[in-house]
C-alpha cells in the first residue's frame, strides 16, 4: 500500500460512500446498534452513519461504537445528530405517531451536502450488503427519487385498504421503515399536492401536508409518505417484500413469493418482536447478530446458533419456512467468508 492511501480513502467524494441514517430515541440504542453492526459485518464499500438521537443517547452511542474491533470501525464514519425540525412547530413534530419520527421527513433538508441516503428504521437487520440496496439508486428512471415496498402483499388484509381515511399509494400502500432516497432529486423537485396547483418543494410541502391531513392519520409520518406518493406516483421506485420484510408476510402464512425464492435481504422486526416472545423466529435473528463476537468465525458463531435457535420455532408460522430467513444470509456469510481469505492472503502477500 502506498503512502497516504488511507487519507485518500477517506477524501472520496460523498457520491461514493454509502449513506445509512437512523433515528434513536428513548429506549431503542441497542436496537440501533445491533442494526448498526448487521450493516458494517456484511458491506463492502465504506459507510456513513447518520445518527439522529435525542441529546442523552450521543455520549452512549459514541462509547459503544468506539469499542467495536478496528477491522470493523475503519469501516464506518459516522456523526450523532440531535433531533430538529425545521420548519413548523416542534413539539407538535415530536407528538407525531411516535416520538422522533417525523425527524426522517427532514432529512432532505438537514443533509444538504448528501447525494443519497438510505433510512431505516432501528429495527431493521441487513441479512446482506448493503451495497446490493444501494444499487437500486441506479435503477431509477428519470423521475423516480425514493424506493420503498409495499405495506402488504395482499389488499384484503392490508391495513390501508382496510382502515385508511386518507389518500395512500398503489393498492395497499408502502412501508416506510426501509426507505432509500436520492435526495439530491428530493431537493429539487416540485411536488404535486391537493393545497396547490402549481406544485411545492418538499420543504414547503411538509407542515401544509400535515396540518391538512393531522386529525386523519394514524401512522404518523408514514402516512404522509403515502399521501405524498399518492399525489406523485411517478416518483417512486417500489422494491420487493424480501427487502423489508415483517411478521406480516409470514404470521398469517407466507405471502412474500420473492423472499420465498432468493431469501429475506432485509429483516424488519416492527412491532417489538425482538423483544417479546410472540415471533421467535424474528427474535433469534436479532440475539445471534447481537451475540456475535465480531472476529469469530460466522458459521460457527452465527449461522449454526441460528440454525438450532430456529428448531424452537417450528409451532409458529414463520418458523415453518426457515429456509425463507436463512438462504440470503447464507448466501452473505459464504461471500463474506470468501473475501476475508482474499483479504488475509493480500496482507501476507504484501508482507
Ligand atoms: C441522484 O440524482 C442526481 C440528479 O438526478 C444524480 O446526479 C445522481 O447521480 C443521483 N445519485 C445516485 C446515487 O444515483
Ligand atoms: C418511472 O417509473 C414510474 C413507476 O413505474 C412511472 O410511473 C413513471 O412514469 C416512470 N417515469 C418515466 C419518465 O418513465
Amino acid at each position: 500500500r502506498r503512502p497516504g492511501e488511507q487519507k485518500h480513502l477517506k477524501d472520496v467524494p460523498s457520491l461514493q460512500w454509502m449513506h445509512l441514517a437512523v433515528v434513536a430515541c428513548g429506549d431503542r440504542l441497542e436496537e440501533t446498534l445491533i442494526m448498526l453492526k448487521s450493516a458494517v459485518l456484511f458491506s463492502y464499500r465504506k459507510l456513513k452513519f447518520h445518527i439522529f438521537a435525542e441529546d442523552s443517547l450521543k455520549p452512549e452511542f459514541e462509547k459503544k461504537l468506539r469499542e467495536w474491533p478496528p477491522a470493523y470501525t475503519k469501516k464506518f464514519d459516522y456523526q450523532v445528530y440531535p433531533i430538529a425540525f425545521s420548519v413548523g412547530n416542534a413539539q407538535e413534530w415530536k407528538k407525531l405517531f411516535k416520538p422522533c419520527a417525523a425527524q426522517r421527513l427532514f432529512l432532505p433538508v438537514i443533509l444538504k451536502d448528501v447525494d443519497s441516503l438510505l433510512y431505516v428504521d432501528t429495527d431493521v437487520l441487513f441479512l446482506r450488503p448493503i451495497d446490493d440496496i444501494w444499487s437500486f439508486l441506479k435503477e431509477f428512471n428519470s423521475t423516480q427519487l425514493a424506493a420503498m415496498a409495499p405495506e402488504h402483499e395482499i389488499p384484503k388484509i392490508g391495513w390501508y385498504s382496510r382502515f385508511a381515511r386518507h389518500p395512500y399509494y398503489g393498492t395497499t400502500g408502502v412501508n416506510s421503515g426501509v426507505m432509500l432516497m436520492n435526495l439530491t432529486r428530493i431537493r429539487n423537485t416540485k411536488f404535486k399536492n391537493s393545497m396547490i396547483p402549481t406544485g411545492l418543494t418538499w420543504e414547503e410541502m411538509l407542515y401544509p401536508l400535515y396540518q391538512k391531513y393531522k386529525n386523519y392519520i394514524t401512522w404518523g409520518d408514514q402516512d404522509l409518505l403515502n399521501i405524498i406518493f399518492y399525489f406523485n406516483p411517478e416518483c417512486l421506485y417500489v422494491f420487493p417484500c424480501q427487502w423489508n420484510y415483517r411478521p406480516d408476510h409470514c404470521m398469517y402464512g407466507s405471502n412474500c413469493k420473492g423472499a420465498e425464492e432468493e431469501g429475506i435481504s432485509v429483516l424488519h422486526g416492527n412491532r417489538g418482536v425482538y423483544h417479546d416472545d410472540k415471533q421467535p423466529t424474528f427474535k433469534a435473528l436479532y440475539e445471534v447478530i447481537r451475540d456475535f463476537p465480531f472476529e469469530d468465525n460466522l458459521f460457527q458463531s452465527l449461522f449454526y446458533p441460528l440454525q438450532s435457535k430456529f428448531l424452537d420455532t417450528v409451532h409458529t408460522l414463520c418458523g415453518r419456512i426457515p429456509q425463507v430467513f436463512l438462504k440470503q444470509i447464507e448466501k452473505t456469510m459464504k461471500k463474506a467468508y470468501e473475501n476475508r481469505v482474499i483479504v488475509r492472503l493480500g496482507v501476507n502477500y504484501r508482507y
